[in-house]
């Protein structure tokens, strides 16, 4: 599922976040993929406010710093969108052609998108029969104004690059996770469902500075997805505050001393964090109240917090376990990667990993 993606040559996956800029080249081998580059540049404060670019020309400059320091090649790049730049919408359609399908999809989106359809990027993916009714197909559609994805063509085309793909963040996460055997990738879609065996649904969680994605599978199927703001920066704002200090000096206490944090501050981060998370899974089980989430996969640079899922798991009640998806996808001995501070940042990485695998769509 993505927004669109034209040819097969290499990509490169590039993230835009609010903290940095990351970008990941991997290579397909015999033995499962493999990293071939990566980076991470950070973001002066203001650079990126939620999810909006405010210079424009700072993001250019990290993107060229990021590319050079990786050392990528490809001028291709993959890009995620997320938050407000994106509806992602799970509807039941009754079984019909492909291409009747399109135009049903179209009609149906003119009702719940607030925008004319000219003004739109539509894609839709057919996740398999219902559940509930057979007859019925689980279909997600994606709706993204043209002129975001114009404005990220020409921010690209500005740093050197070329839009070649544009994925959501939330369908990066339901990628990694399946590459590295997190989910069963199980085809429920052809062998429908047998309740015998038990639901599975884990919940997929990548929390960055100031967004949270969250996808919950149902074994293998695609079930709900959510963004939302929040995130790192309000546990960085809340150091600002206790210890008097900057952004950028409250933000290198959390990174590099946060076993010395006032516990206080820590345990309220995470109470919030916790409650954040938890009214989006009641989104989640105000339809899908017999498959409550056992599991949370968090990712994103908020998962590198020492004790974070102890803390989430015994605020939530759930097993909490963080996605790496290094050395699944191996990290090559002498390619000059520092293999231990990549398995360290591995969850950071989840979102471009994720858009680095779309040059192996088939
Ligand atoms: N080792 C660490 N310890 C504690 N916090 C960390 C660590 N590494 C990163 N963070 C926090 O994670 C956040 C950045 O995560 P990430 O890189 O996933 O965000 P982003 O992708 O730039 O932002 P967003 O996705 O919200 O646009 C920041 O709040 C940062 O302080
Ligand atoms: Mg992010």
């Amino acid at each position: 599922m993505r927004l669109f993606h034209t040819g097969r040559d290499s990509l490169v996956g590039l993230d835009i976040g609010a903290s940095s800029v990351k970008v990941v080249e991997l290579q397909r081998g015999r033995h499962g993929y493999r990293l071939r580059a990566y980076a991470v540049v950070p973001l002066p404060q203001g650079t990126v406010i939620e999810n909006a670019i405010h210079d424009r020309q700072g993001v250019v400059s990290a993107i060229g710093s990021a590319m050079e320091q990786a050392g990528v090649k490809t001028k291709r790049a993959a890009i995620a969108i997320s938050g407000n730049a994106v509806i992602v919408k799970m509807i039941l359609m009754p079984k019909m052609h492909e291409l009747d399908l399109e135009d049903q999809i179209a009609y149906e989106a003119e009702q719940y998108v607030p925008f004319d359809l000219d003004e739109l990027y539509l894609d839709f993916h057919v996740l398999g029969p219902s559940r509930k009714d057979p007859e019925q197909l689980e279909i997600v559609v994606v709706a993204c104004k043209r002129e975001v994805v114009d404005d990220y063509r020409a921010l690209l085309e500005e740093a050197g690059l070329e839009l070649a793909c544009v994925d959501c963040s939330v369908f990066t996460l339901k990628n990694v996770a399946e590459v590295i055997g997190e989910v069963s990738s199980e085809d429920i879609y052809h062998q429908g469902w047998s309740e015998r065996d038990g639901p599975q649904t884990v919940a997929l969680v990548n929390i960055g500075a100031s967004l949270i994605n969250m996808t919950v599978l149902i074994r293998d199927r695609l079930t709900f997805v959510r963004d939302h703001f929040y995130g790192g920066n309000q546990l960085t704002e809340a150091i600002q505050k206790h210890y008097g200090l900057g952004f950028e000096q409250a933000e290198r206490m959390k990174m590099e001393r946060f076993s010395e944090l006032d516990a206080g501050l820590v345990g309220g981060y995470f109470d919030e964090l916790a409650s954040e998370l938890m009214r989006s899974l009641e989104f989640y089980s105000a339809y899908h109240s017999k498959f409550p989430v056992e599991r949370i996969l968090l990712s994103g640079g908020v998962a590198l917090m020492p004790g974070i899922a102890d803390a989430l798991s015994g605020r939530t009640g759930m097993q909490v376990d963080l996605m790496h998806p290094f050395p699944t996808i191996a990290i090559p001995p002498h390619g000059g990667l520092d293999a231990q501070a990549i398995m360290q940042a591995g969850p950071r990485l989840v979102v471009p990993v994720g858009l680095a695998l779309r040059a192996f769509d088939p």
